[in-house]
Parts: structure tokens; sequence; C-alpha cells
């Protein structure tokens, strides 16, 4: 285990951003992690965990601690007529995994197919695509209290797992440090392809009785034709959020805006994608010096080439700001500003 010094995090942010961490250690295992807490000279300071680094704006270089994830392993913990319980290492790579669990047979996460990111992040926010979310699958989680070096099991309950929610975004920000995640899959496919896309996409491919891989296949073709990738043009999927407004809200921004798209939630409430709004709002497409809106997506904030963090957050905060002007709705990142 080495501690580097202004190490730099270009290769580890998928926004592609130059920002220096003072100190960058990789960990491999708990008692790897455990020895960094412990560490003397590291203790106290700021530090976060990185993941893939897919949900993150770097807008300055950050004075303290970065903590690289490579806590790999998969590992089957039980096994019943129709589930298959499997445990990963938080640093297991998210897409990966998911093709992983399709070869084994296993069904659950198809629909998650190619988000980016690690295991680890995935409970973090609860991650969602295609009308499924990770909770759907969650079994329980094993994490690091970095205060004590004490690992603690959480249930699902525990998580308190909400829309890009949970507890560790929550009251218990920065406590933990996620090591294992397991989920329960099913081994008789359970399909999820009532969301509109996905129906018209296997129609599309002339897939009439779906498998779990064409599922998948779907979903990765929809997400390539709608979402840039990374590797090609730096950015961190959805900025924002989608804003969850009450219902009188809602029903007076449809008498102004009839076609506004909307998904009526419990509790009287009505969740309208951000993508929507800050199209109307004249930013899809729109380039501001090598950052911008995509043209594909209104949602995908992308650095063009050369664009720094803070310019990124500049557009962030301007496209916060039109949005709440014309439609009186705050939209919040759903991206981890640092
Ligand atoms: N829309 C527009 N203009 C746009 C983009 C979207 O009008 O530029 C409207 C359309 O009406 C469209 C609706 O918004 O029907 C929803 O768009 P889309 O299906 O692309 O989904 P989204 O709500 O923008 C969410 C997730 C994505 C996830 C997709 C598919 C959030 C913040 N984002 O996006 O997740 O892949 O649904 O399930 O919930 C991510 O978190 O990084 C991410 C990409």
């Amino acid at each position: 285990m080495t501690i580097l010094e202004h190490h730099s995090l270009l290769p580890y942010n998928t926004f592609g951003l130059e920002a220096k961490a003072r100190y960058f250690v990789e960990v491999a295992s708990i008692e790897e992690l455990r020895e960094v807490l412990n560490n003397e000279r590291l203790k106290g300071m700021p530090r976060f965990i990185l993941g893939g680094g897919s949900n993150i704006l770097l807008t300055k270089d950050f004075d303290g601690l970065v903590i690289k994830n490579s806590l790999n392993g998969i590992e089957t913990i039980k096994e019943d007529d129709d589930h298959v319980w499997l445990k990963c290492g938080s640093g297991e790579a998210w897409h990966s995994l998911v093709l992983h669990t399709i070869e084994l047979g296993l069904s659950g996460i198809e629909n998650l197919s190619l988000i980016p990111g690690q295991m680890g992040a995935a409970p973090m926010q609860n991650i969602g695509a295609y009308g499924v979310e990770l909770e759907a699958v969650f079994e329980s989680l094993e994490a690091v209290d970095m205060n004590t070096g004490e690992v603690r099991v959480f249930t699902k309950d525990e998580c308190l797992f909400g829309y890009r929610e949970s507890v560790f975004k929550t009251t218990l920000k920065g406590q933990y440090c996620i090591v294992s995640v397991t989920m329960r899959l099913n081994k008789l496919p359970k399909f999820n392809i009532s969301y509109g896309d996905i129906k018209r996409t296997l129609d599309d491919m002339r897939i009439w009785e779906p498998t779990v891989k064409a599922v998948s296949d779907a979903v990765i073709k929809i997400r390539q034709s709608k979402l840039p990738d990374p590797k090609v043009l730096g950015n961190s999927g959805s900025f924002f959020k989608n804003p969850e407004i009450p219902k009188a809200q809602f029903d007076a921004l449809q008498a102004y805006y009839p076609l506004i798209p909307n998904f009526p939630l419990p509790n009287e409430m009505v969740k309208v994608p951000a993508g929507w709004l800050i199209e109307q709002c004249g930013w899809k497409g729109k380039r501001v010096g090598n950052t911008g809106s995509h043209s594909q997506q209104a949602l995908v904030l992308v650095n063009y080439g050369g664009a720094t963090g803070a310019e990124i957050y500049q557009l962030a905060l301007d496209i916060q700001a039109s949005v709440k002007e014309k439609f009186g709705i705050t939209i919040v990142p759903e991206v981890n500003v640092v």
C-alpha cells in the first residue's frame, strides 16, 4: 500500500477533469483500509472514498485524503430453488458485474446494464434505470465505520433507500466505507420491461420472447443512443435528480404546459423529468465554452475537452437558476460536487 502525494485524479473521474489529491491511496482489503484509517499522518484530514468516479464533479484540488476503492471479489453465499445470494466487493465494476450475473443465468439487474461506476456506489445512491432500482435486489451490505474501523452490517430497512437516496448520503454521510454488498438474484427471470423504451427497442430488435441477455442488450442500445460515452465525451450521466413537486403545483404548471411529462407518485406528489425542464429553458445542445448540455439528453452536462470543474459547476448553477425562474422548481444535483 503506497501513499501518493499531489496525485492527479484525471484518470479517475468520468468528467475528465484535472484536480490533484493532496494524498491518495488505493485499498484492496478491509485490513488495508483499517491501516489507512489508523495512519497517524493521515488522521483527522478531510477524506473521501473514490469509486468509479462516475458521479463526481471535481471543482478544485482536494486538500485531503482520497481513498481509492479496489475491494474486489464475487462470491455465492446462499442459494435456494428460486434465488442466488451474491456477495460482491464494493470495488467491482458495476457493468462487468451485471454481465457476469447474466452469464450465470441470473436476473434482477439486467435493466441496470451499462451504468458506470462500482458496486459500492450502487446502494449509496440506490442506482436506478428503466423501472428498476438497486433496492429491488438488495439484501444487505457491510461497511467499515471510518472512526472505529469496525465492520457493521446494514439491512435493507437500515439503508433508508429512496429515489437516488440512502442513509449514506444523508445522516451517515462520510461515516462509513461500504466494503461489500449482497444481492438476491432470481434463477427464474422476472422481467421488468414495462418502461416504454425497452418494449419499443425489443420490438425493433424483433425479440418477442425476451431473455435476460436480450433485455440487457436492449438497455445497452437505449443508453448508447442517448447517453454520451464518457471515454469519448466527459460526463457524469444525469447531472440533476428529477424533481418531485406537490400535485397542486404540478396541476398549475400543466395548465400552462399541457405537454409536460409526469410520473404521479404516492402522497400527492408528481415527478417531472429535469431533462424536459432544462430543454424548455433552451439549454439542450447549447455549448458554453468547453462545456454544455448534451444534444441528446439535456440532463447530461458534458466536457467537450479542456473544461474545468468550476466551469461545469457554473453552468449547472445557471441551468438551475433558469429552471427556477421559468418553472418555480429547484432542481438539485445528483452528482457529488467536491
Ligand atoms: N426529456 C426531454 N428532454 C431531454 C431529456 C428528457 O424532454 O433532453 C423528457 C422526455 O419526456 C423523456 C423524459 O424526459 O421521456 C425522461 O427521459 P429519460 O427516459 O431519458 O430519463 P431521465 O428521467 O432523464 C432517468 C435517470 C437516468 C436513467 C433514465 C432511464 C435520473 C436523474 N436519471 O433519466 O439515470 O438512465 O431515467 O431510466 O433519475 C443517471 O442517474 O446518471 C442516469 C442516467
